[in-house]
């Protein structure tokens, strides 16, 4: 853009200096510095290839208080498949069971992606699947793709939960858009972790991040077109019915589907039981100390290994 001296111009610097964006000014001009971390939405739209939907609508916010929240009004608005809000900060961002995820400032990669799935209704629950399939191999490949030294220790705990050297890194929240029509919407709300931030306590503990545990900063926008990418080749795989192929991918991404010793904690309280697979569409299958098998749609489930541990410090 053109330097100039005006009230409007000085606010719209204003405005791309809150965004963080750097500039280098070169025969009277202003120019964006590229670099691989801004989340600027042509940049998004450009390098990342649609297919899964016509086109990735991406729509950026400074602050919010939820993008899911955001994402589920437009889709009630009827914008189409593929739109992609996010922002650099939530003042309400919103986690499972009414909880809260902690979204400071420029720290994280904080987005809900609209979709509108052909698959029936009861099968939604993997986009969830989906979600932390495409997360937990954008960042797998970060070493592989020599982004990063040292490759991550990555892994899923059911229901949505990436985690990093077993502590948790991301968070995925899917809802669904109320209404019916044609093409009803679902919204996958996912929370990284990127740069290290004082989380408040409690959790401090139990959460990581994308910089401390790669040992670099990691920019934000390569993991955003990575991520998207492959977020859309598990897309395909969902809509093309292939639900097998995405539930073994990912359990051979996850230790604890199977023969772990866990807690259950729901609405029927907190019980102990022994994981014992996945069903079709997802739900975690744990047997009771009684020898039936429960089918968790929802709730949290810890390993009592670790709980135990965890009493003893
Ligand atoms: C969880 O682990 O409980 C899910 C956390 C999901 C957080 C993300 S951040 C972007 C999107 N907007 C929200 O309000 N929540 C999700």
């Amino acid at each position: 853009m053109p330097l100039d001296d005006s009230p409007g111009f000085r606010q719209q610097l204003e405005l791309c200096r809150k965004w963080g964006f750097k500039f280098e000014a070169a025969g009277g001009r202003l120019r964006l510095c590229f670099d691989h971390d801004q989340l600027v939405p042509a940049w998004i739209q450009q390098e990342t290839p649609a297919t899964a939907w016509r086109c990735l609508n991406p729509v950026g916010f400074l602050n919010i208080g939820s993008t899911n929240t955001e994402a589920l009004d437009q889709a009630r608005r009827g914008v189409p498949a593929g739109t992609l809000i996010y922002a650099e900060e939530q003042t309400a961002g919103k986690g499972r069971k009414d909880r809260s995820w902690f979204s400071p400032a420029g720290s994280g990669l904080y987005l809900s992606l609209v979709v509108r799935p052909e698959q029936p209704r009861k099968t939604w629950p993997l986009l969830t699947h989906v979600a932390s399939v495409a997360l937990a191999e954008t960042l797998q490949d970060l070493h592989g793709r020599k982004r990063i030294a040292i490759p991550l220790d990555v892994g899923l705990k059911w229901p949505n939960d990436v985690l990093l050297s077993g502590k948790k890194c991301a968070g995925i929240l899917l809802e669904a858009a109320a209404g019916e029509g044609p093409h009803p919407a679902a919204v996958v709300g996912i929370g990284l972790n990127v740069r290290e931030t004082g989380m408040p306590d409690p959790f401090a503990a139990a959460v990581t991040s994308v910089d401390r545990m790669a040992g670099t900063c990691v920019p934000r926008r390569r993991l955003l077109v990575d991520f998207l990418e492959c977020f859309q080749r598990w897309y395909l795989v969902f809509e093309r019915g292939r639900h097998g192929e995405l539930l073994e991918r990912w359990k051979s991404l996850s230790s604890m589907w199977s023969g772990a010793e866990v807690w259950i904690s729901d609405g029927a309280g907190r019980r102990s039981g022994v994981t014992c697979g996945l069903d079709a569409n997802g739900a975690l299958l744990v047997r009771t100390p009684e020898g039936k098998v429960e089918t968790l749609l929802a709730g949290d489930v810890t390993i009592r290994k670790a709980v135990e541990q965890e009493k003893r410090r």
